[in-house]
């Protein structure tokens, strides 16, 4: 069911910092979901009218998800990651290679991260070209924005022989046959996107990075990996090569414009600045930050020195799918760094001196901050953008929002908080109603 005109109660942020409501807004389409007028007060006899009672916000961006591994989710999150990945996740992706268990998973994956708000997000599938293929399929059909990677992984010193690609060539070879296929059926600007996606790079061979480097630099495709995501992953990399991550994927031509690069806990002020300046971003990970790493991105600093940052679920490093959750984990994970530096504790909680980062910042990264990071016109509600956007009922019994008659910036921030599922009650994307009665 195609949107031409909406009218509602409204909130975005389309800029860090600046939260804007809409008390009564008239948003206008055309016939391909793009904004064409926002105006406050104005009226039109088609619209669609949100009822007393519900908001409108733009539909979440989740920056990092690992499609395959949603049936783990919320399990075996006490092991350290190089076991959980050998012993639990690398097991579970070989599965893929059967089309059937992947068909069974993803839709009910991407029917659920729809049903949650979640209207873009950027994948890891497995190695599988025919299941990449499938994911990239099922997010068209179901209408979740997305930017999909058939993952890349051929080192024989760091991948089981059951899952790993055989050979550099077959990586490269393999990423390019997906990159052609959602080109062929999404076109170059659909909803659907390719992504060049080296697992991380202990899982690489030099030859295989290199490879992807001069793909990407042919291709123009975006790219997304992990980034010095724990102490053992960091220290692993500057042991092989010498560099940090961030030097390592900038020799590798894998550092690029919108490309998104997952966790950075152990990032330092010039690797940031490294991402920054290629036009590189983060997807922070608050909860899996919290298990793999233990430790908390410094967003703060990210954000003041305008690395391009949005949020990811990790799903299933974080044992959570939903990124009003990841919004949440992101508030308290930094007020718990915010305020480490005044307690005894400071050193072991890794406090620092900086601000704490609030749910108005959080909820930009959710929406337009993660579009940003990966260039994609949709996170407010501005002429030109594509209407990708969720009604919540806050009055809803089933649900969890209580507004007890709060108002403007502390309603949203109420509903912030403690939205759940039941409350998303429609979700579109390019104006198509996708999820909802
Ligand atoms: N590093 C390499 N692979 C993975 C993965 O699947 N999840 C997380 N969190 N980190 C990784
Ligand atoms: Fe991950």
């Amino acid at each position: 069911m195609r949107l031409h005109h909406i009218k509602a109660h409204a909130f975005h942020a389309p800029r860090l910092g600046e939260v804007q409501e809409f008390t009564d807004v008239l948003i206008s389409l055309d016939e391909t979901g793009t904004i064409v007028a926002v105006t406050e007060g104005a009226d039109h006899p088609d619209a669609l009218v949100l009822p007393a009672g519900q908001i409108l916000i733009p539909g979440f961006v989740d920056l990092h998800v690992h499609a395959p591994q949603y049936p783990q989710l919320g399990s075996a999150l006490d092991l350290p990651l190089e076991d959980w990945l050998q012993h639990y996740t690398f097991p579970l992706e070989a599965r893929y290679a059967d089309l059937d268990f992947a068909r069974t998973v993803y839709d009910t994956l991407i029917a659920d991260m729809l049903a949650l708000g979640t209207t873009s997000a950027l994948h890891f599938a497995t190695i599988h070209v025919p299941a990449t293929n499938l994911l990239a399929e099922i997010c068209l059909s179901r209408g979740q924005r997305a930017v999909i990677g058939k993952v890349a992984m051929d080192d024989p010193d760091a991948c089981p022989d059951f899952y790993r690609d055989a050979s550099a060539t077959d990586a490269i070879d393999g990423t390019r046959a997906v990159i052609d296929h959602i080109h062929a059926i999404a076109g170059k600007d659909g909803l659907v996107a390719p992504a060049i996606t080296p697992r991380f790079i202990p899982s690489c061979t030099d030859e295989c990075l290199h490879g992807l480097g001069k793909l990407a630099a042919e291709t123009g495709v975006r790219v997304q990996s992990h980034i010095s995501e724990s102490d053992w992953q960091h220290g692993f990399v500057r042991a092989r090569t010498g560099r940090s991550d961030a030097e390592s994927f900038a020799h590798y031509g894998l550092l690029r414009e919108y490309s998104v690069f997952a966790h950075g806990t152990h990032l330092s002020a010039s690797d940031m600045e490294l991402l920054r300046d290629h036009g590189a971003g983060v997807a922070h990970c608050a909860a899996s930050n919290a298990y793999f790493a233990g430790a908390v991105f410094p967003l703060r600093r990210a954000l003041d020195i305008g690395l391009n940052t949005g949020l990811g679920t990790d799903i299933s490093g974080g044992p959570n799918p939903s990124i009003f959750e990841a919004a949440r984990m992101t508030v308290a994970a930094s007020r718990i760094r915010a305020r480490g530096v005044d307690a005894d504790i400071a050193a072991d909680a890794r406090g620092t001196a900086e601000p704490a980062i609030d749910m108005a910042t959080a909820f930009h990264l959710a929406t337009r901050g993660g579009a940003q990071a990966l260039g994609l016109p949709v996170g407010a509600f501005e002429v030109g953008m594509k209407f990708d956007a969720m009604a919540i009922d806050t009055l809803r019994a089933e649900g969890t929002i209580r507004p007890f008659g709060a108002t403007g910036l502390r309603l949203l921030e109420k509903v912030l908080h403690t939205a759940s599922r039941p409350n998303i009650v429609v979700v579109w994307t390019d104006g198509v109603q996708r999820v909802g009665s």
